[in-house]
């Protein structure tokens, strides 16, 4: 298994290409599910969880060929006839479940398994499965798989989701394209990949509006056609090599970075001592002046402060002058992170969805695990301005959602490379 090894010390200086984002790219695959024709997409990233969706994709039916060094997915449908999304695949990731929608649109039935347990919190899918009832379909679970049924197809509705989970937003969507009349999705989730994922259906053919405002309203349409669409920018990417020169010093430049795409997590940057500025090429930051100030965290949702970067964030307050407070509320357990940065000497109280973080002068290299993907990430930034040297081991949840992390952090100096143990 790899580890990364990383020495900390100097300052960051120099520019890093954002990748396509993992999320949108996720969600866009299973999109290929609804039409019979191609569907491109284009800006890929190339991560272990997009070959999983790729695995399971296959698994259903459909053909996907990769071009440009895997940048460039192109997919198609037209044989896809399987409707039984299988555990071995699905228990892999739990975006997984983006392929209920789809499957049920285009086969009027779907037999998904659950996504099974997950080291972040305990993540039902009971919004996604009420939504998809409120359009005809019945589910019921059996044997951990759901099996869920269009008699007739799928129908329009209203339907106002509880709570604006991005996964039940996502798969409402995608079903409600193929659907009979009119779906009027309320209290919608208005992240930049569902926006993402609405242009690319609208680009095949679907008929939707409002995307990225809290209502969606989409009207059914008997078919959608191919197309090509490029995956948005990975904001949780950008976010995280912005944090680097906050810990480090030095400048970055984020090729590709857009400040749209951050909500409030720039407004904290500012608020912690970052100069955050537009480029023609992206977004270029770097300190205001030394060590950032402690700044206090609540995780929402877009644009709120994101969940994703709320690793990262805590590995920065770890040096940051003052305490800071931060706060998960989209996630239960998801501090595992903090016994991880706490070895390397930072000094952190967690009660519950609640984590205080008191700066210290300077973290320490130790030998840390990651548990979960943001939790790898923000021990990486942590270890950047340890004294001395840091292992990074189980790597492999770096690799899910990371595109070449230490090439990337590499060509800005740090002094960072990763082992695998037949090296
Ligand atoms: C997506 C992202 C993930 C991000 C999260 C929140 C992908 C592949 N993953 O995950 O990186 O951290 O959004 O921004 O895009 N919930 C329920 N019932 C449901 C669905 C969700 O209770 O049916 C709860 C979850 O347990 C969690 C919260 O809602 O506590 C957020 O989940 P959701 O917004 O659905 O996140 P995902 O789509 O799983």
């Amino acid at each position: 298994m790899d580890r990364i090894v990383v020495r900390g010390g100097g300052p960051l200086n120099g520019s890093i290409t954002v990748s396509g984002a993992k999320n949108a790219c996720l969600t866009l695959m299973p999109a290929t599910l609804l039409s019979e024709e191609p569907l491109t997409l284009t800006n890929a990233p190339r991560l272990s969880d997009i070959r999983t969706m790729t695995t399971l994709l296959e698994s259903l039916g459909a053909e996907i060929s990769t071009m440009q060094d895997g940048k460039v997915l192109a997919m198609s449908s037209h044989d896809a006839d399987n409707p039984v999304a299988d555990y071995d695949i699905v228990r892999k990731m739990r975006a997984s479940n983006l392929v209920l929608g789809p499957l049920l649109a285009r086969h009027g039935h779907a037999v998904v398994s659950l996504p099974g347990g997950c080291a972040i919190g305990a993540r039902p899918m009971d919004l996604h499965i009420s939504a998809l009832e409120a359009m005809g379909a019945k589910i019921e679970l059996k044997d951990g798989y759901l099996h869920a049924k269009a008699t007739g197809g799928l129908k329009g509705a209203q339907i106002h989701l509880e709570f604006a989970s991005v996964g039940a937003t996502e798969n409402t969507v995608m079903a409600a394209t193929l659907a009979k009349g009119t779906t009027v999705l309320s209290n919608a989730a208005r992240e930049p990949e569902i926006v993402d994922l609405v242009e690319c259906l609208r680009r095949m053919g679907a008929q939707i509006d409002g995307e990225g405002s809290g209502t969606i309203t989409i009207q059914g349409v008997d078919r959608l056609h191919g197309a090509t669409h490029p995956v948005v920018a990975d904001r949780i990417e950008t976010g995280t090599y912005m944090l680097a020169p906050a810990i480090a010093g030095g400048t970055i430049e984020l090729i590709g970075g857009r400040m749209g795409l951050l909500g409030a997590f720039c407004e904290k940057l500012d608020a912690c001592g970052l100069e955050v500025v537009e480029t023609p090429k992206g977004l270029r930051v770097s300190r205001r002046n030394g060590r950032v100030d402690a700044v206090n965290v609540v995780t929402e949702v877009f644009p709120g402060f994101p969940t994703d970067l709320q690793a990262q964030m805590m590995a920065v307050m770890c040096t940051a002058n003052g305490v800071s407070v931060l706060e998960e509320r989209i996630f239960e357990n998801r501090f595992m992170h903090a016994p991880e940065l706490i070895r390397m000497g930072a000094q952190i109280d967690v009660q519950g969805g609640t984590a205080t973080v008191t700066g210290v002068d300077r973290l320490k290299g130790a030998q840390v695990m990651a548990t979960d993907l943001r939790a790898s990430v923000s021990l990486i930034l942590a270890a950047l301005a340890a004294e001395g040297e840091t292992v990074v081991n189980r790597v492999y949840h770096l690799d899910r959602g990371y595109e070449r992390v230490e090439d990337k952090l590499s060509a800005c100096g740090a002094d960072i490379e990763r082992v695998s143990d037949h090296d």
